[in-house]
């Protein structure tokens, strides 16, 4: 199927990276936002990033205004009526997603693919609330979306061939590189990276090491670009907890157990980079631990 214009449900960090990719590939882009502010946030997000790239000579400044022209946005869901394809790109609540899901199907073609960005909740699960559970599959960027070169494709048990060919099209049209995974919990990026960030979040619980030093004995001798404390902020900790009780849950092996010093962040409100506060201060100007 030729999947020409693409519908993105959710305007926050990942939903305007995704929407800046699809457009710079040359989609269609309708983004979709309950909320009208973080609607507004995403366009001068998206202007902004896509400058960034103009800057660093990624791009041309005539493909930035081309890319510009291909996204709308909208508070309706009602609008997605004409897309080819969804991408819904929520909170990482399954509740939220099947309801957001639910509400989509009077509104949408029957050729319509629908696909989820979710970061661990069963692809089989979130298609069995949809009336196609064989055009249903996962589409999981990384974040940031502009930059990060993977795309998890996650077939559930009832996807057929021709939607995972559809958007496999749709991740090589970006440039960018589809890896499969399995529908397991957290597929294959988050079933790795999950337990690491845990675990520094142990080594930091238990007085391994500070917050600096375990960052800098990760940057500098695993040559990671982020420290594990400096990503998790980056993601957001009440992601990271999320993803750690969906392992948790969905494998039933102790090995997965959030670290209760994250539980506790999490409880505090302190997110993260979002929130301006996670294991580091975000409000000064150069990020400095929060305790
Ligand atoms: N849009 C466009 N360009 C962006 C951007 C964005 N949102 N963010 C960064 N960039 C560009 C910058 O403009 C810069 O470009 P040039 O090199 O051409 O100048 C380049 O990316 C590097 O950025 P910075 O110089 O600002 O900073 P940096 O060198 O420290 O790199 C980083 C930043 C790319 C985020 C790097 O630190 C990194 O790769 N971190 C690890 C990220 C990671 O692991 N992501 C996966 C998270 S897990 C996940 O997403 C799965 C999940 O479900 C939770």
């Amino acid at each position: 199927m030729q999947i020409k214009k693409i519908g993105v449900i959710g305007a926050g960090q990942m939903g305007n990276g995704i929407a800046h990719v699809l457009s710079l590939g040359g989609y269609n882009v309708l983004l979709n936002d309950i909320n009208k502010d973080i609607l507004n946030k995403a366009s001068l997000n998206i202007e902004s990033n896509l400058e960034r790239q103009v800057n660093s000579k990624k791009i041309s400044s005539e493909e930035s205004l081309e890319a510009l022209k291909l996204i709308n946005y909208t508070v309706s869901i009602e609008d997605f009526n004409d897309v080819d394809l969804v991408i819904e790109a929520a909170t990482e609540d399954e509740p939220t997603k099947q309801k957001i899901l639910s509400s989509l199907l009077p509104h949408i073609q029957d050729h319509t693919i629908l696909t989820s960005n979710t970061s661990s909740i069963s692809i089989t699960r979130l298609a069995s609330c949809t009336d196609r559970p064989e055009k249903f599959m996962g589409f999981h960027f990384m974040n940031p979306v502009p930059v990060m070169q993977l795309v998890e494709l996650i077939k559930g048990i009832a996807t057929n061939q021709d939607t995972y060919e559809s958007c496999l099209q749709v991740v090589e049209k970006l440039g960018k590189t589809a890896a499969s995974a399995e529908d397991f919990p957290a597929f294959i990026v988050n079933r790795i990276l999950m337990p690491m960030i845990n675990e520094a979040v142990y080594a930091l619980y238990e007085g391994v090491g500070s917050i600096e030093s375990i960052d800098t004995s990760m940057k500098l001798g695993a040559n990671h670009p982020m420290g594990p404390l400096e990503l998790a902020d980056f993601i957001g900790l009440d992601t990271c907890l999320a993803i750690m009780n969906v392992l948790h849950d969905g494998l039933a092996d102790t090995k997965y157990r959030p670290c209760p010093l994250l539980t506790k962040y999490v409880e505090a409100g302190w997110l993260g980079r979002k929130t301006k506060r996670g294991f580091y201060d975000y409000s000064g100007e150069k990020p400095v631990p929060s305790r």
